[in-house]
């Protein structure tokens, strides 16, 4: 009888606030060795470099994407490398390259190799202005104004095209902001939801470059990993969506975000000074309507804003306590 292969994970963008985290999840799942992290320029951490093989590659430049995927006969990817929303405004030229141009070179190489899996992330920079802002549903006016959605919507649209055209199985989700106390995201609308643990721990005070009353979808990381590996397992007879599903976890106000870690340390004051990223929040919607997600591989989150805070106080105050010892 023959023997299955072992999976063999590429992951692009590892370095990155998620795929640093989905890393460790997926050696933990399919063994170190069986997961290649992979990054463009930043150094990975300790972690990353001494659990399993790390090289550098540019998702842009094809041959070195092609080069490591037939030196560890890759039949699985990951693309988390991405430009997101507010770098995005600043080079939308490199935004469109890297997640369109390198998503391309991800997608042509798989196709050709006949790859197993493929999971492109979407975001909820999807949506834009004129989609309903409260409990958005799953189909729904895409018409982003950012560089970044604009690109999110193209790579869903490319990903799905490849799953129909091309029997490719593509599989992504439409994130939230992401919170989570190992990496430091980099370059999003969303950041704030985590810089504000990192200064309330260390200075006690935040001053937020959204007003106040802003309100937008978030997810804890374990939330977002368990989403990331439940939709890559799911039975494809029963996705009816492949690349857009919708994903809602908790929906939060600044305000109320401020209110539940002064539960935590009473001293912590954030004031407000919005920019250009205001703008930017108020295009996305408030509340996400993920039953698509729900009834096709049974998505359920764990995390609320309660017990998001309370976790992220204790691990980032673990954290913080020992570097600054
Ligand atoms: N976190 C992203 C951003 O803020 C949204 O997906 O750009």
């Amino acid at each position: 009888m023959a023997q299955k292969k072992t999976k063999k994970i590429l992951i692009t963008g590892a370095v990155g606030q998620i795929g640093s985290e989905l890393t460790t999840e997926l050696r933990k799942k399919y063994g170190n060795d069986n997961v290649i992290a992979t990054g463009r320029k930043t150094q990975p951490s300790d972690t990353l470099l001494n659990s399993g093989p790390f090289e550098f590659i540019d998702i842009t430049k094809r041959e070195t994407v092609e080069k490591i995927i037939d030196q560890y006969d890759i039949d699985t990817i990951y693309n988390m490398s991405a430009i997101l929303s507010v770098v995005g405004e600043q080079k939308p030229m490199i935004c469109w390259d890297v997640n369109i141009n390198g998503l391309y070179n991800i997608l042509e190489i798989a196709r050709e190799k006949e790859m197993t899996r493929i999971f492109v992330p979407s975001s909820i920079a999807a949506f834009g202005p004129e989609t309903p802002r409260e409990n958005t549903p799953q189909e729904t006016v895409l018409k982003p104004k950012t560089m970044y959605g604009v690109t999110k919507v193209a790579g869903e649209l490319l990903s799905d095209y490849y799953c129909k055209r091309f029997n490719l199985d593509v599989r992504g989700v439409r994130y939230p902001g992401i919170i989570s106390s190992e990496t430091l995201p980099g370059g999003g609308t969303t950041d704030y939801a985590v810089a504000i643990f990192y200064e309330a721990i260390k200075n006690k005070k935040y001053t937020c470059f959204v007003k106040k009353d802003t309100v937008l979808p978030m997810m804890y990381m374990p939330d977002c990993l368990k989403a990331t590996l439940d939709v890559m397992e799911a039975d494809f007879s029963k996705l009816k969506h492949h690349c857009d599903f919708n994903l809602a976890s908790m929906s939060f106000s600044v305000g109320e975000l401020t209110a539940e870690i002064q539960k935590h340390i009473p001293e912590f004051k954030c004031d407000y000074k919005p920019d250009f990223r205001q703008a930017i929040a108020d295009s996305w919607p408030k509340s996400i309507d993920d039953s698509a997600a729900r009834k096709e591989w049974g998505w359920k989150p764990s995390y609320n804003l309660q017990t998001m805070t309370k976790d992220m106080i204790e691990k980032l105050g673990e954290r913080l306590q020992k570097v600054t010892l």
